[in-house]
């Protein structure tokens, strides 16, 4: 079953019961992405599919036959990092890291759900646009908990990002 990560192709032919988030960490060495809680509750295991952040945990490799999935390998490199990446190490977005991967996954897809308009529970204009303020941030990413408590930080770094591409 053909699918693609981090734009090349990978096939799944494993257990129909592996998940998104152990397949990619078991079988295609993509161990950047985190296993937490494993039941949909931290958000260490965030990823993009299809343009959309999802928890890997919660979802069988076997569902995305032909998905487009970007994990934090898809980011940038040591040498090039992407702005979000460049922004945490910034602004000390982590402590452990363990957390950061899902974080920085999270914000690019919160950013581009922001810019399609997609409103929020703080939103005070459900039609939008959005413009994402301290508190849009930190509710959109209210899914990915960071035991280290570095949300301050992470907040800084994306509203970074944000600035430096408005
Ligand atoms: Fe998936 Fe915690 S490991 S949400
Ligand atoms: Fe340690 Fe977030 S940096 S859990």
């Amino acid at each position: 079953m053909p699918l693609t990560i981090n734009g090349s192709d990978h096939d799944f032919a494993g257990d129909p019961r592996t998940t998104l988030l152990d397949f990619l960490r078991d079988d295609c060495g993509l161990t950047g992405t985190k296993k937490g809680c494993d039941h949909g509750q931290c958000g260490a295991c965030t990823v993009i599919v299809n343009g959309q952040r999802i928890n890997s945990c919660l979802t069988l490799a076997a569902m995305h036959e032909g998905d487009s999935v970007t994990t934090i390998e898809g980011f940038g490199t040591p040498g090039s990092l992407h702005p979000l990446q460049a922004a945490f190490v910034k602004h000390d977005g982590f402590q452990c890291g363990y957390c950061t991967p899902g974080q920085i996954c999270s914000a690019k897809a919160m950013i581009d759900e922001a810019k399609a308009g997609w409103a929020s529970f703080v939103s005070d204009d459900l039609a939008g646009p959005v413009t994402l303020t301290s508190d849009e941030i930190r509710e959109r990413m209210s899914g990915n908990l960071c035991r280290c408590g570095a949300y301050s930080n992470i907040v800084d770094a994306i509203a970074e990002v944000l600035e430096a591409a408005r």
